[in-house]
């Protein structure tokens, strides 16, 4: 049996809840974990630039006794001209247990995985970046009290990071208001139709969006591989900064899943400041992975 971790629409709330769960059990007592994937073998391939998510993952999956090789895509020819990527994958699943993907095709990464040869992680493509949302879940879930009931805001892009949060919404149904330039809003209709509730809203006013709100997220304006780099323009008042952040709950989070572009999407201030999270956020991505990493493996 091969398990991949595509996207978060591929599961149901209580197999979120699993993984969330080991996530906190790993943080809270890590040795109990230190050999749980021991001797198997974690590849990685990361056609896109990465800090936070190579990190996270190498030193993760050896926390808790396992091997890291990260492979080159170039050199290992997985282009599908040296050889076929299928076949690329089933040499690699006689030498390794599991592979994680960062690339620009989701599709390629969805037709992949359908193949099961070997089980495959999203560490991110143009369309969805699943791991960390689901990081970012478990810090909500640290730093909300009753974030059952809590408001979500998204203030910027309508990106690959959004696409996760908004499909992990469609299954836990908390508030969440998406704030995106109109002209962005209006050109993906098609896709918001398909995340639309009745606990989302669609709107382009930042500070509509903020108002009372427990929680404001961010990301950069133009993601890696963006092509229409003319689309920044849209972003005018889109800056998380005080203002935005005064209109919103007293004990609000600033949440940004880094890289940031300081004076960009978030102010240094907002960045730095009290209510902002990020680094807490960055360092849940290890026990997260560590988690999705035990369930795709020990299932
Ligand atoms: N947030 C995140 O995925 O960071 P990296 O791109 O540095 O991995
Ligand atoms: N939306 C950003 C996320 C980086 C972690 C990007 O794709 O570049």
């Amino acid at each position: 049996m091969i398990n991949n971790f595509i996207d978060i629409s591929d599961y149901n709330k209580s197999q979120i809840d699993e993984i969330i769960l080991i996530a906190k059990n790993i943080k809270k007592n890590p040795k109990k974990f230190s050999s749980v994937l021991k001797d198997k073998t974690l590849g990685m391939i990361f056609e896109k630039q990465s800090l936070r998510t190579r990190l996270s993952f190498n030193l993760g999956m050896k926390k808790i006794g396992g091997h890291v090789l990260e492979l080159s895509s170039k050199d290992i020819g997985f282009d599908n001209i040296r050889e076929k990527s299928e076949d690329v994958l089933r040499v690699l699943s006689q030498f390794i247990d599991c592979l994680m993907i960062r690339n620009n095709d989701h599709k390629k990464l969805v037709d992949l995985s359908n193949q099961k040869i070997i089980p495959i992680i999203n560490g991110l493509t143009n369309y969805s970046h699943p791991c960390q949302i689901l990081g970012d879940f478990l810090t909500i879930q640290e730093k909300i009290q009753n974030f059952q009931n809590c408001t979500i805001t998204w203030i910027g892009d309508f990106n690959n990071v959004l696409i996760s949060l908004l499909q992990l919404q469609n299954i836990y149904l908390f508030e969440l208001k998406v704030v995106i330039p109109s002209k962005i809003l209006k050109s993906n209709q098609k896709q918001i139709k398909k995340f639309k509730n009745k606990k989302n809203e669609f709107i382009s006013d930042p500070k509509l969006g903020a108002l009372k709100t427990d929680c404001i997220m961010t990301d950069v304006w133009l993601s890696m591989g963006e092509k229409n780099k003319n689309k920044i323009k849209y972003f005018k008042n889109f800056t998380v900064n005080d203002k935005i952040l005064n209109i919103a709950s007293k004990k609000v989070i600033f949440m940004h899943c880094l890289p940031a572009k300081r004076g960009q999407e978030v102010t240094s201030k907002v960045l730095d400041g009290k209510h902002s999270v990020v680094l807490e956020q960055a360092k849940n991505r290890m026990y997260i992975q560590q988690a999705i990493l035990i369930y795709v493996l020990k299932k």
